[in-house]
């Protein structure tokens, strides 16, 4: 489709300056675009959609209304960021939807990756399109679509990152960063003033932590997932590897091991840390960790997170093993 190539006399935003002329322009076209009708917005809190909710904040202000939904599978302080950041700073109108206990309900006991994927995009859809039924004369649709999503997939009718969202309630689509590269949706978040945490994150799957709760999710694991991969992100963020390492994560698999804690028997999890380097995801190599902070991760680890005795490195590359474990 025509109108879903980048024209090709528009310049790589690199620079605050370029950044700033793309957002003057973004503004004009939005306004132009929605006039005084209302907008929505799923906003996950990653890069894309946060930059999509600061542009629209400044185009249309309270006609736009974003809707955060707590999966119950997003990283400790993710909630809570996003209400600081849009409720509290920038004043934007924002639902929240704590889900935890639908989508841990629905999740109870399935343990096929791809079926946990589809029954995370699902739930996701049915949310989101209940709040957007609530609210009354909502006529269009935003989304943080950028560039490499519409290369990858044809005109997209879904966002990479949710798993697709109502396709019968009839909006029409708001899509500003549609032309942008990852690169250049960072400069115009910066430039929009989003905090460095939001726009310089590392890539965050859709099913979040799920992935990282290996078989069937349950309650505890995942809460295991979810405080040891706040302990690794401080410990990288301390230690100068935050900007530095493409992805880190820690996964919890679904066996135990024996272990001693306190001079007492323990039959626990491991947590596994995965921290790899990568151009574009489809080969990625392991990145070199000091040999000390793993030491120390682990000490803080094994002694900090609830049900974990044993702490495990992945040294694989991609290929053979996939940067996530399932
Ligand atoms: P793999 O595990 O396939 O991951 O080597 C490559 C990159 O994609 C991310 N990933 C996902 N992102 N939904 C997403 O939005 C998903 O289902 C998904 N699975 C993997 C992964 O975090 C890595 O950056």
């Amino acid at each position: 489709m025509a109108d879903n190539k980048r024209p090709e006399s528009m310049a790589r935003i690199t620079t605050p300056a370029l950044a700033q002329a793309f957002i003057d322009e973004q503004l004009a076209a939005l306004r132009a675009q929605i006039g005084d009708k209302k907008v929505l917005l799923a906003l996950s809190g990653g890069v894309d959609s946060s930059v999509v909710a600061a542009l629209l904040i400044k185009a249309v202000g309270k006609q736009l209304t974003c809707v955060h939904v707590n999966h119950g599978l997003l990283r400790k302080g993710e909630p809570e960021q996003v209400i600081e950041v849009f409720r509290n700073q920038m004043d934007a109108n924002l639902v929240y939807v704590d889900a935890v206990d639908r989508f841990l309900d629905k999740l109870a006991g399935v343990a096929d990756p791809e079926t946990k994927r589809k029954v995370i995009g699902a739930e996701f859809i049915r949310v989101f399109e209940e709040e957007a039924r609530k609210l009354e004369g909502i006529e269009f649709l935003a989304q943080g679509t950028i560039y490499p999503d519409i290369l990858e997939s044809g005109p997209v009718k879904a966002h990479h990152n949710v798993g697709g969202l109502p396709e019968d309630l009839q909006f029409e689509l708001v899509e500003p960063l549609k032309f942008l590269y990852k690169d250049e949706v960072r400069v115009v978040g910066k430039q929009l003033g989003l905090p460095d945490g939001m726009v310089y994150r590392q890539p965050f799957p859709g099913p979040g932590l799920g992935v990282r709760c290996v078989g069937a999710i349950t309650r505890d694991r995942l809460e295991a997932v979810r405080e040891s991969d706040a302990i690794l992100r401080e410990e990288f963020a301390k230690n100068g590897l935050a900007g530095k390492v493409w992805q880190y994560f820690t996964i919890v698999p679904d066996f135990k091991s024996t272990g001693i804690t306190e001079g007492k028997r323990t039959y626990d999890w491991p947590v596994v840390i995965r921290a790899v380097n990568t151009v574009d995801a489809v080969t990625a190599e392991v990145a070199e960790l000091p040999f000390p902070l793993l030491q120390h991760i682990t000490a803080r680890i094994t002694s900090e997170v609830k049900g974990v005795n044993r702490v495990l490195w992945d040294v694989t590359p991609k290929p053979s093993g996939t940067i996530e474990w399932e």
